[in-house]
């Protein structure tokens, strides 16, 4: 009777078949699930007498094994005939689906546009380390003993005596060239700036400036004016105009200020430019003598000039960014906006 019902089963097995997952439930039910027929079988066990159980028990294993490899069988022949008519289905002549790709910082981008500008003119790149001495920062910078820049409040010092802060400018990377080359010297150093102030739409404790000095035989403030002038046409576009007022550096003499033409108005006088028609970019100037001796370039036969411009002042007034704080901020709201510019 139980023979039978074995006999019955296997040859069952042996000719089942299965197409889709609906086909291969059903198997599961049948012949593996606890219900299935199989599992009757095993339930049957109480009911055979003791000297019979081994056989039969060995009987109803190999239903069992029988039927787990011939389930296996069909979940692997379900799963390729549908890999196959997968790849049958692609339609090649499709539009392919968007592959969502990153952006690039509007910072980054505005950085990259400057170097291309500056390197077009002969300017290379060069790097300096944000955690500065204080002799790159200040010293060899013509800096006082005394400037406000030096106090607690206004920088982020590391540790005093020796002073070791982060760096203020990226004018400590002028130092750092002039010390490790000779003269013809042109080159451009971005990078990040930190200061001890409150967070702002206007100012930040991290911000990004770019360094630009060229130091030769005979340069001159011409040279330092007709340099930006090419700047601020490339990066702003030929209208615009610039401005140099009279300023202070420690570390540079004659030193100005870099105003560029209002973006915004072209002039005219709005709420930017707080109805003057002008914007700062940035401060530049001719390298001090001092600095030039501090870092062992011969003031006699050399000259030079620098400047140094914050890069997140371009991009606001290039993208009409009215708030600093979007760049740090990482809402992809503001920041896909720029994903053209990939
Ligand atoms: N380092 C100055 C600042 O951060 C800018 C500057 C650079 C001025 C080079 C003159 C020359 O304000």
């Amino acid at each position: 009777m139980q023979q039978e019902k074995i006999d019955a089963i296997k040859s069952e097995l042996a000719a089942a078949d299965a197409n889709n997952a609906e086909e291969l439930e059903a198997f599961r039910m049948k012949y593996i699930s606890k219900k299935s027929v199989v599992g009757e079988l095993f339930a049957e066990m109480r009911n055979i007498p003791n000297e019979d159980k081994k056989a039969y028990g060995q009987l109803i294993n190999e239903v069992k094994v029988l039927a787990e490899e011939k389930f296996q069988a069909l979940i692997d022949k379900v799963n390729n005939s549908q890999k196959q008519s997968k790849s049958q289905d692609i339609d090649l002549t499709l539009p392919p689906t968007n592959i969502s790709v990153g952006g690039i910082h509007p910072l980054t981008a505005t950085r990259q546009r400057i170097i291309e500008i500056f390197e077009r003119i002969g300017f290379n790149l060069s790097e300096g380390p944000e955690i500065e001495d204080d002799w790159h920062n200040f010293t060899a910078l013509n800096f006082p003993e005394n400037h406000p820049a030096r106090e607690m409040q206004d920088t982020f010092f590391i540790e005093k005596n020796p002073d070791i802060a982060l760096r203020t400018h990226t004018s400590s990377v002028q130092v750092r060239v002039m010390e490790n080359q000779k003269p013809p010297i042109r080159t451009l150093s971005p990078g990040r700036v930190y200061r001890n102030e409150a967070i702002s739409a206007r100012a930040h404790c991290i911000f990004h400036q770019v360094e630009g000095l060229y130091v030769d035989e005979n340069v001159g403030f011409a040279d330092l004016k007709n340099t930006l002038y090419h700047f601020a046409k490339e990066m702003f576009g030929k209208e615009t105009k610039v401005r140099f007022r009279p300023s202070y550096f420690p570390f540079t003499e004659p030193s100005a200020e870099i105003d560029i033409s209002c973006q915004l108005c072209g002039g005219s006088g709005c709420n930017v430019c707080k109805g003057t028609g002008w914007v700062e970019i940035g401060g530049s100037g001719m390298v001090d003598p001092n600095v030039l001796e501090n870092c062992g370039i011969d003031s006699k036969k050399y000259t030079g000039f620098a400047f140094g411009m914050g890069i997140e002042r371009i991009a606001m007034l290039k993208y009409q960014i009215k708030d600093l704080r979007l760049f740090t901020e990482n809402d992809v709201r503001f920041l896909r906006q720029f994903r053209p510019m990939l």
